[in-house]
């Protein structure tokens, strides 16, 4: 069965199945539709499916322009969307790209790779090679897929092929690209990981083959930690030098100039999007069931997700200051999205400024090129056009998210009091800007 795999994938005969259509499965899919194979992409929602059948992509990294041809006279072509787990039947390649979010209690819900397991056994993975790419806890594909994947006498390593590869697309980015950015392997077998190998060496420019899935399960959570880690430690530093009256940004660019040993990261509002806040936690709450305490990731998240906070008391102080209370305050939030020009609100920090805005009675709205309404556990904003009119109407305008395209000399022009969580305005205005 390797044998007639490894044929297939190198003949691009294989048809390559992707499970899970958003921002990691789409892009996925049109690589390997790219790279000559017939793809089969299935989605549980519908909404998704017609649209991509038409050529409409929903996800900025792929636009029509190369969606379109890919899926030529309406889905016959060489990429194909489908809502129906049976039409995965025949293919030879699954990827899986499910979402892993948290519960509302923190824990991991995998529940949707569960799902995904369950829909691929009733089908069968007889010969097929099957990689797990969703961010998850060491172990959940040898003892949560596996188990539910495999069919009485089934062989991993020669009947079916497994492994697990985490995705590492950083969506808005066009410096890598999947092709350049090295993709890390852990089968569960060594013929596991040479068909994974050779299927995904169509797609990247260096597979990075290791040891088994757990490993290549923790790479991915090391990555993210790594981050969350470095930006609490930062925002750290900011809430430090707020106290010492420094300028943080000043002291961190300083130190970027050694050039070795030290990597910059910056202050900000708090972190957001669907990796960075979230992936640790799988981790701490894998380690809890060991009994050990993830204490950097406890301590980071401690200090990340009280950053919205501060930067409410740094909007509360600055209008005190006018003789102004936030009760009743006309505020702007420029930019809502988690990061810059993308349009992803997912864990977005301006969304826990706006509700304890919203809670001490500031009359909220925002702006975001990216983002047409916000509605959000309460929240129901919708887009407020930009103009030098609205930014003087307002008592405080708070610069949430850095978007290319936004006119930093304008803002800093026409706003009478800015509070600037990224550093944006380096301009002297008008008005008073506030760095955190
Ligand atoms: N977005 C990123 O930047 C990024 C980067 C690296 C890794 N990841 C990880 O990749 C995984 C997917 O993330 P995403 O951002 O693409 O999520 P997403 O929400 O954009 O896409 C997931 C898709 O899966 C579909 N889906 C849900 N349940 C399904 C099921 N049972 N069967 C078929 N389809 C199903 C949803 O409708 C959705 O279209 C997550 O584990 C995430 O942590 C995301």
């Amino acid at each position: 069965m390797k044998e007639s795999l490894l044929n297939k994938i190198a003949s691009r005969e294989a048809v390559v199945g992707v499970v899970g259509l958003g921002y990691v499965g789409l892009p996925l899919a049109v690589a390997f539709a790219e790279a000559g194979f017939s793809v089969v992409g299935v989605d549980v929602d519908a909404g998704k499916v017609a649209a991509l059948n038409r050529g409409k992509s929903y996800i900025e990294d792929v636009p029509d322009g190369q969606l379109a041809p890919l899926v030529s006279e309406g889905g016959n072509g060489r990429l194909r969307a489908s809502a129906n787990y049976a039409d995965l039947k025949a293919v030879d390649a699954i990827s899986i790209c499910v979402p892993t979010p948290l519960r509302k209690t923190g824990d991991p819900d995998i529940s949707y790779i569960i799902n995904a397991a369950e829909n691929l056994a009733r089908l069968g993975c007889k010969g097929k090679l099957v990689v797990l790419e969703s961010t998850t806890y060491p172990g959940t594909t040898e003892e949560i897929f596996w188990p539910r994947l495999v069919t009485d006498g089934m062989e991993v390593g020669r009947d079916v092929f497994l492994a697990f590869s985490p995705e590492r697309i950083d969506p808005g980015r066009t410096d890598y690209t999947i092709f350049t950015t090295p993709k890390v392997i852990g089968g569960m077998t060594a013929a596991c990981n040479e068909v994974a190998l050779a299927l995904y060496g169509t797609i990247v420019q260096q597979p990075v083959p290791v040891s088994s899935p757990a490993t290549a399960e923790m790479v991915k959570l090391l990555e993210n930690t790594f981050r969350a880690v470095n930006i609490g430690l930062v925002n750290e530093v900011a809430l430090m030098c707020d106290k010492l009256n420094l300028d943080a940004w000043e002291v961190v660019e300083a130190a970027a100039t050694k050039p070795y040993g030290f990597m910059p990261f910056y202050p900000g509002p708090g972190l957001g999007g669907h990796c960075i806040p979230i992936d640790p936690m799988y981790l701490s709450w894998k380690l809890r069931t060991l009994n050990y305490t993830a204490r950097f990731i406890e301590l980071a998240a401690e200090i990340n997700s009280h950053m919205p906070d501060y930067v409410v008391s740094k909007v509360a102080d600055a209008l005190n200051d006018e003789c102004k209370s936030v009760k009743g305050s006309k505020v702007l939030i420029l930019g809502v999205a988690y990061k810059p020009n993308v349009s992803d609100v997912r864990e977005s920090p301006a969304i826990d400024i706006i509700h304890l805005l919203q809670e001490r009675g500031a009359v909220v709205q925002f702006h975001d090129p990216c983002v047409e309404d916000l509605s959000h556990e309460g929240i129901l904003l919708q887009n407020t056009p930009f103009s030098a009119e609205l930014l003087r109407e307002m008592d405080c305008v708070i610069v949430v998210t850095h978007h290319d395209v936004f006119d930093w000399d304008m803002v800093a022009a026409e706003a009478r009091l800015v509070v600037d969580t990224r550093h944006a305005i380096k301009v002297k205005g008008a008005g008073r800007v506030v760095y955190l």
